[in-house]
């Protein structure tokens, strides 16, 4: 990556009013969490994420689907914040006004210090039950990786005895309204937009950027590879979020910390 691009894009962002950082996968990519693109490795390598994370599958196989959310609960309290989730913490305490939204059920924008990132996706902490929606104890911390395709039957709802369910949004499932409706109108009182480490392929979260730039905001692409958001984007930063970020942090406002 250019020198003279990350400059010319750490001017803009110290420039910026209000801000809106739009992440996906990639973000936490380098933390050891893999994204959904990517074939699973290890244990679950025979499974394909897309075909787990539906209403079908769980109504299918919930032991398999429940056991499967474990082990990434695993994964995400084994892994830890990486540089990339730090810088979007420093962007968003340094600009007047700053809004983070993700595509992640991961808590790891929280870990890194963002206030109250919006979850457009849900998130691993949050189960409820998949018949009366009320919210579930979180299980004790499986004793061993639930692995290998390894089924754990999803608790029961204290309330009505349901399946207890992941609390995250599945293909084909709407996304929470609050947290949508919250995240259109970040998007559309921004001047500045930085979407990082998403394929831009899964909607209506893909629209969030396409939110911005039609409504005048310039848009600002950190990922390593081509994307649909190449369209809307004023500038594109190609490289890891880990690298990328923290160099764009350090271009916009040098190595101080915030006021
Ligand atoms: N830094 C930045 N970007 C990265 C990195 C990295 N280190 N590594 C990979 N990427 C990029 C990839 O190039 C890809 O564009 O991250 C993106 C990951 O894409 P997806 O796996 O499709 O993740 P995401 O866009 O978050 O998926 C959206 O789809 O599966 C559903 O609900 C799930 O929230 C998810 C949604």
């Amino acid at each position: 990556m250019e020198q003279r691009v990350v400059r010319e894009a750490g001017a803009m962002l110290a420039q910026a009013r209000r801000v809106v950082v739009f992440t996906g996968a990639g973000v936490s990519a380098e933390s050891g969490v893999p994204t959904f693109r990517d074939a699973l490795t290890g244990l679950w390598r025979s499974f394909d994420a897309q075909r787990l994370a539906t209403p079908e599958a769980f109504r299918d196989d919930p032991a398999l689907v429940w056991g499967w959310y474990e082990w990434r609960r695993d994964t995400v309290r084994r892994a830890r914040p990486n540089p990339g989730h730090v810088a979007v913490a420093a962007i968003e305490a340094r600009v007047p006004s700053g809004v983070v939204v993700t595509q992640n059920v991961d808590d790891l924008h929280e870990r890194a210090g963002s206030v109250a990132p919006i979850h457009l996706h849900g998130s691993l902490f949050a189960p409820r039950c998949s018949a009366c929606a009320q919210p579930a104890p979180l299980p004790d911390e499986a004793a061993e990786e639930p692995g290998d395709g390894r089924r754990l039957a999803p608790p029961r709802c204290a309330h009505c005895a349901g399946l207890v369910r992941p609390g995250v949004v599945w293909f084909g499932e709407a996304l929470p309204s609050a947290a949508l409706e919250a995240a259109v109108e970040a998007a559309s009182a921004c001047d500045l937009l930085v979407t990082v480490g998403t394929s831009g392929l899964v909607y209506p979260a893909a629209e969030i950027p396409q939110v911005a730039a039609r409504f005048g905001a310039t848009v600002m692409q950190v990922n390593p590879q081509e994307t649909p958001l190449d369209a809307v984007a004023d500038v594109n930063l190609r490289g890891p979020a880990a690298e990328v970020l923290p160099a764009l942090v350090q271009a916009a406002w040098g190595g101080a910390d915030p006021a």
